[in-house]
């Protein structure tokens, strides 16, 4: 198994980030000084993937726009030596090679996949969440991949969450087998209490077979009259193999208000233009407060 491609559902209304998400896409919202969506582009690329299929919508032309070049500002910061600017633009659109596909009606996150048939055709392909950000020493779909890879598998990335907070997200039905993987049986979208597997929830990253969209092509729409993944991903871990990796690395839901806040003062702290500045104005603000 060689885990070549990415699929990156970003079709998604953003309706947690309004009134912002209206016009600009929440996957093209800037986290200190690149967009969102540049973060999990990055992320798929150092784990190998070559070519990545973006899922968007008819009101989000500026994530196409973005991993393109733009000739006349190229040649403007080129006149005006501002050579750093330059290579982070040209770079952005040297990332890997990016294709896009429409989803023509919100239906769901399992649907936004199922577009992606025809790019993937018969090879096992990874699934970046648009609006999920992971931050690890060892990016979260290289550690999928070698799970996958191993197990000759699906793979799902899992990390715990408090069982107060389980029923915002799914519950996966695991057994041991090594440290940190386990075998998948089932997976329940967003539980009621008794409905709960594990504390063990899917986070945002994905190794799957093709076998999911002959799933995804006859699945009735489930929670939220949506067509769901973990519904397919149900289905898929008792014809197949799937595993999940309880993986390192701290994610951040930039998708919500609290999330994109906590990510943007992580990420500020930790940037060389900003880091030191913002460490004095939290001190000062901390004293005021
Ligand atoms: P979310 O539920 O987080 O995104 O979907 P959303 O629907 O944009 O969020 P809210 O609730 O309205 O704020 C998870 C991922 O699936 C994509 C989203 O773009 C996000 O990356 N998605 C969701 C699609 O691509 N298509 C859909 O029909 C639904």
């Amino acid at each position: 198994m060689k885990v070549r491609k990415a699929v990156i559902p970003a079709a998604g209304l953003g309706t947690r980030m309004l009134p912002a998400t209206k016009t600009v896409p929440k996957e093209m919202l800037p986290l200190v000084d690149k967009p969102a969506l540049q973060y999990i582009i990055e992320e798929a690329a150092a784990a190998g993937i070559e070519d990545i299929l973006v899922v968007t919508n008819r009101a989000k032309s500026a994530m196409d726009d973005y991993f393109d070049y733009y000739p006349e500002l190229e040649t403007r910061l080129n006149q005006a030596g501002k050579d750093r600017e330059l290579a982070e633009v040209r770079r952005a659109a040297d990332l890997a090679n990016i294709f896009y596909v429409r989803q023509k009606e919100t239906r769901g996150l399992g649907h936004a996949i199922w577009r992606a048939k025809r790019f993937v055709g018969d090879e096992p392909f990874a699934v970046l969440l648009g609006d999920d950000i992971m931050r690890a020493e060892k990016p979260v779909t290289a550690q999928l991949i070698e799970a996958a890879e191993r197990y000759n598998a699906s793979a799902v990335g899992v990390q715990q969450v408090a069982t107060a907070a389980i029923s915002k997200y799914c519950s996966v039905k695991v057994e041991p087998l090594e440290e940190r993987v386990f075998r998948v049986s089932d997976v329940v979208e967003k539980p009621r209490l008794e409905q709960i597997f594990s504390n063990y929830a899917i986070l945002g990253r994905y190794v799957l077979t093709s076998g999911i969209f002959d799933i995804l092509e006859n699945l009735k729409p489930g929670y939220g009259g949506e067509i769901q993944l973990t519904d397919g991903l149900g289905l898929l871990c008792k014809q197949e193999e799937m595993v999940a990796v309880d993986f390192e690395g701290k994610r951040y839901d930039t998708g919500n208000l609290k999330g994109f806040l906590e990510a943007t003062i992580d990420f500020s702290l930790e940037h060389p233009e900003t880091g030191e500045w913002l460490k004095r104005f939290i001190q000062e603000k901390a004293q005021e407060l």
